[in-house]
């Protein structure tokens, strides 16, 4: 059993079989390299995969395999098929979310099949992380391929606290919708309680897209989704900076008087044939550099599986034969291409030994490799050339900072840290070592858990107070001899829909209403801020009784429509023209006209813009209003301009005051609802979702209204 459980797809430690027997190896990449030192020091085990196909493994392998990574290496193996390795992580993972999320659209393909091996996979993870799961477990889950976990782990662990890291870019909202499966993905996210980025870009495209998918607002980085709050925020990853900046290896011993390094893992986000390019416009626009300077490019293989990778490495060998074809000479090459892995203790030796390190991806969520060499080169100041598009640009903006697509520029940066003085490299490096030493990947790990463990347990469980005793309601519903249900009609009833049109009800609410209504001494009244005309065409053949309009117009069980009061009218043209105004600068507002008081729906308009338009309509609306005797009520998305005689709750007293009724139940879920409650406190009032009320018990949806009403049915 664990208390605090790491999941992510790639272990720290990748596993080989060889004939014999297996190999662990150190994992490369950011994600494993990273969070390694602090799963290191703390108690923690670590799920994920060991990189090798089940079926290559008999269940004797698996055992010892289980064995040594439990005890060697505090980690536990999710073994993973062949197939899934195709669909979910070279599949879904590795051709949708990877390209998509770092601007690659282009290359993002969506498949079905690849869409279901991600969920399946997303699953066999919390199969895996299952029975390590107490009470008070704390899962830290991360990276793009498993956005669909922290949902997973909710919905059967409502109290765990849940951190979620994304290791790589998350793209604005434009490029994001292109994904099909875009509300599975973000719902997914949002089962945990928090949810890191690196960079405050990331936080703002999440949250924007959280909030023109999903439709849910956020304040100072919160989410509230639910009945939970989410938090977000940018906690931009360090490294180990200690090791890099005192480690003892030798620097490795150069050949030129200029070395520039660049390291990557093979990755067509990472610019490598942009970045040759501009090292071929180096050459040419500065010869005198020529037998001077010599570029190491270090590229690790990475994903051999994938086409795209395969390609790029040939395309990377022919531009670097064509550089060195055209430059070089007997006595000097200019780049020299090393495909392979490299321990971070050779990497440091390279990194020492480098007056200049290139890292000029086309897009990186961080990029950790321009920190490593920052910390190593701590006592010699060499520089750094970095792109803007890299999450690690935002903290080390002391670095020669550049546009990777721009050649022309590149080459001259390069010129630039060539010549630059000591005493400008070294003030450089001294901003940007005071942060990476401070930021290092303990302070980037302790700061995110403190944070996780900060917050509150995400589920409001309902109050003890306020959860329904379905046993005792139905029982007092059948021993009560004169019985109503006021039911509100939107968001009690029926869910919402895009367009209140769409929100008519089905042939099985329309049954259970008649059903209710047909039992002995049982009156049911819907009640709604709809207008009239709509309540009859769509409940008008019921037994109940209704009330349209907020209560303006009555019709009692059989009876015809009344209407209560005289409205004046009088306000509606001139406020009419108003919101007219407002939707015709909102895309996607409406206005509902009602008999007597008008609705102004914003629930489709472009999220971005409601923070402005609506507080500026409603000061609008108030002025204009000045002492007619109308109010402005505000309901779920939408602002209604009423007759303020007129509400829900008076309209109550229309059948409680001639009644003497023992059981009475009143359900709703919006500010309209709240009058009801208030006059009809006496029986049993009950407020649909979360948020002040002065209901006496909560449910949580629509469903549940369901639930207790087939109760009562029964
Ligand atoms: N790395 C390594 N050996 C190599 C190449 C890279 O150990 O041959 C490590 C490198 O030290 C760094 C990580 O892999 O810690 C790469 O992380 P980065 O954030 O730069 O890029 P990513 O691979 O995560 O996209
Ligand atoms: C990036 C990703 C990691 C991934 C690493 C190596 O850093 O953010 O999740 O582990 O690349 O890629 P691989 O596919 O070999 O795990």
């Amino acid at each position: 059993m664990a208390k605090f459980i790491i999941a992510s797809n790639r272990l720290p430690v990748t596993v080989k079989k060889t004939d014999a027997d297996f190999t662990y190896s150190k994992s490369i990449g950011g994600l494993a390299t990273g969070l390694k030192n602090y799963h290191a020091q703390n108690d923690a085990v670590w799920v994920g995969w060991p990189g090798v196909a089940k079926e290559r493994l008999s269940k004797t392998d698996q055992r010892t395999i289980h064995t040594t990574l439990e005890t060697d290496y505090k980690a536990k193996p999710v073994f993973l098929s062949e197939e899934d390795i195709t669909l979910y992580y070279e599949g879904f993972s590795n051709k949708t979310l990877w390209p998509l999320f770092h601007y690659f659209a282009e290359k993002t393909e969506h498949t079905v099949p690849m869409w279901n091996a991600y969920q399946a996979v997303n699953q066999t993870f919390l199969d895996a992380i299952d029975p390590l799961i107490e009470e008070d477990s704390t899962i830290w889950v991360h990276d793009y391929q498993l956005l669909l976990l922290p949902g997973l782990i909710r919905e059967k662990y409502p109290t765990v606290k849940i951190g979620f890291f994304l290791h790589i870019p998350f793209p604005s909202f434009e490029i994001f919708r292109l994904l099909i499966w875009q509300k599975e993905i973000l719902l997914g996210l949002l089962g945990a309680d928090l949810i890191g980025f690196h960079t405050y870009d990331y936080v703002r495209h999440f949250l924007s897209s959280i909030r023109r998918i999903l439709g849910l607002d956020h304040h100072l980085y919160q989410i509230k989704h639910e009945d939970r709050l989410i938090e977000t925020d940018a906690f931009p990853m360090g490294i180990h900076y200690d090791y890099f900046a005192e480690s003892p290896v030798e620097a490795y011993d150069k050949k030129s008087d200029h070395l520039i390094l660049s390291v990557d893992r093979l990755d067509y986000t990472k610019g490598i044939l942009e970045r040759l390019e501009s090292f071929r416009v180096f050459l040419e626009k500065y010869p005198d550099y020529h037998a001077k300077v010599s570029f190491y490019l270090i590229v690790a293989p990475s994903r051999t599986g994938l086409d795209t990778y395969e390609s790029l490495k040939e395309s990377i060998e022919k531009t670097v034969s064509e550089i060195n074809g055209a430059y070089g000479s007997f006595d000097w090459m200019p780049v020299w291409f090393l495909y392979q892995s490299f321990t971070q203790e050779e990497l440091i030796s390279f990194y020492k030994a480098a007056d200049l390190m290139l890292v000029t991806p086309l897009r990186d969520g961080m990029n950790l490799v321009a920190k490593e060499y920052l910390a190593a080169q701590a006592h010699h100041h060499g520089m750094l050339i970095l792109s803007e598009t890299a999450g690690a640009a935002s903290e080390l903006s002391e670095a020669l900072i550049v546009n990777p697509n721009d050649h022309d520029g590149v080459a001259d940066e390069i010129k630039h840290a060539f010549e630059m003085t000591p005493e400008e490299r070294m003030s450089r490096h001294k901003i940007m070592q005071k942060r990476l030493k401070r930021y290092s990947v303990t302070f980037w790990a302790d700061t995110f858990m403190k944070r996780l463990n900060a917050i509150e347990p995400t589920v409001k469980t309902l109050k003890q107070e306020e959860v329904l005793d379905l046993d005792a309601v139905e029982a007092s519903f059948k021993q009560a001899s004169r019985k109503i249900l006021f039911l509100d009609y939107d968001g009690t009833l029926m869910g919402f829909k895009k367009h209140p049109d769409q929100a008519y009800p089905s042939v099985r609410l329309k049954k259970r209403l008649t059903t209710l209504a047909e039992k002995p001494g049982t009156d049911v009244v819907v009640i709604s801020g709809r207008d009239h005309q709509t309540l009859e065409n769509w409940l008008g053949m019921l037994p109940v009784s209704l009330v349209g309009d907020h209560g303006l117009f009555i019709k009692k069980k059989g009876g015809a429509w009344k209407q209560m009061i005289t409205a004046s009218d009088a306000w509606m043209t001139s406020l009419r023209n108003v919101l007219d105004t407002y939707a015709d600068q909102m895309p996607g507002a409406f206005i509902e006209d009602k008999t007597h008081s008008l609705a102004f729906h914003y629930r489709n308009a472009e999220p971005d813009m409601l923070s402005v338009k609506i507080p500026d309509l409603k000061e609008t609306l108030r002025t204009m209003i000045g002492s007619e005797p109308i109010e402005i009520q505000e309901g779920h998305r939408v602002i209604e301009i009423k007759d303020q005689r007129i509400n829900k709750g008076q309209a109550t007293y229309q059948f409680t005051n001639d009644h003497d009724y023992d059981f009475i139940l009143t359900i709703g879920d919006d500010t309209t609802d709240e009058d009801m409650f208030k006059a009809q406190s006496k029986g049993l009032t009950i407020k649909v979702g979360f948020g002040d009320t002065a209901a006496q018990k909560r449910v949580r949806s629509t469903k549940d209204v369901s639930a207790l009403l087939e109760r009562l049915e029964s």
